[in-house]
């Protein structure tokens, strides 16, 4: 017997058992769902994954075709960009950025594809006029990348690494914070590294002349921050420096 209003007990059972198997249905639902979610993240992943690999692999050709025409630099983009690995990971630089950072410093030299052989390979030092068809490669890397969709600023970075802190540097005189940290980074690895090579017009400095060079110029023509983190660097592992490299930064 039941007063009138009040649900049997029936009624409330049968209601309990309802809701039960809508929960349970609920649950099937979203288990389908979240492994269909967990299926698609697991193919965009895989997708990016080779996405990443057949672009590192155009910008390893290209540093490649540089090299093989200028063979007293060849081995010079890998080791600075080995070196501008250490150095952005020491300054905390994300795996993310250091990835797109290690594309910019292979190619850093790219535009040098445009100065002739001769004035690269020639031995003894460069004519003024020579020295400014050299200083053209930030422009015409910067040009050559330009149009190409990266998710990091590539063309930027390899377009500013010849400018300095004070602004003496080249093509566009940019100083301090207009320069991007990548291509402060690339400053440094680029002088420590070049000055620490043999090159035509003239034979290694050697890394101790090169160590003076960023530790003189500190908080002037190269970022303190980037010198500190670059002597870090070189302390704690001088071979990265003197080290052939393989295609492998
Ligand atoms: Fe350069």
């Amino acid at each position: 017997m039941t007063s009138y209003g009040k649900p049997s007990r029936t009624n409330i059972e049968k209601k309990i058992r309802d809701l039960e198997n809508e929960i349970k249905r609920l649950k099937k639902n979203n288990r389908t769902t979240r492994a269909r979610l967990k299926a698609a993240q697991a193919e965009l992943q895989e997708s990016s994954d080779r996405l990443r690999k057949t672009m590192g692999g155009i910008i390893q050709a290209m540093s490649l075709t540089i090299e093989k025409r200028d063979p007293y630099t060849a081995g010079h983009q890998r080791r600075v960009t080995k070196l501008c690995r250490v150095i952005a990971t020491i300054m905390g630089f994300s795996w993310e950025r250091v990835q797109g950072f290690r594309m910019a410093a292979v190619i850093h030299d790219l535009g040098k594809i445009q100065v002739p052989a001769e004035i690269l390979s020639k031995p003894g030092k460069l004519t003024e006029n020579e020295f400014g068809i050299i200083k053209t490669h930030p422009q015409i890397g910067f040009d050559i990348l330009k149009g190409i969709e990266f998710s990091w600023p590539i063309a930027q970075i390899v377009y500013q690494h010849h400018e300095r802190m004070n602004g003496s540097g080249y093509p566009r005189g940019l100083a301090g914070e207009d320069i991007l940290p990548e291509a402060r980074i690339l400053a440094v690895a680029d002088v420590v590294e070049a000055m620490s090579s043999h090159r035509p017009y003239r034979p290694a400095l050697g890394l101790e002349s090169a160590i003076d060079e960023i530790r003189q110029n500190r908080g002037i023509l190269y970022d303190a921050d980037v010198v500190d983190a670059c002597l870090k660097a070189i302390d704690e592992n001088e071979a990265l420096i003197n080290q052939p490299t393989s295609n492998e930064n």
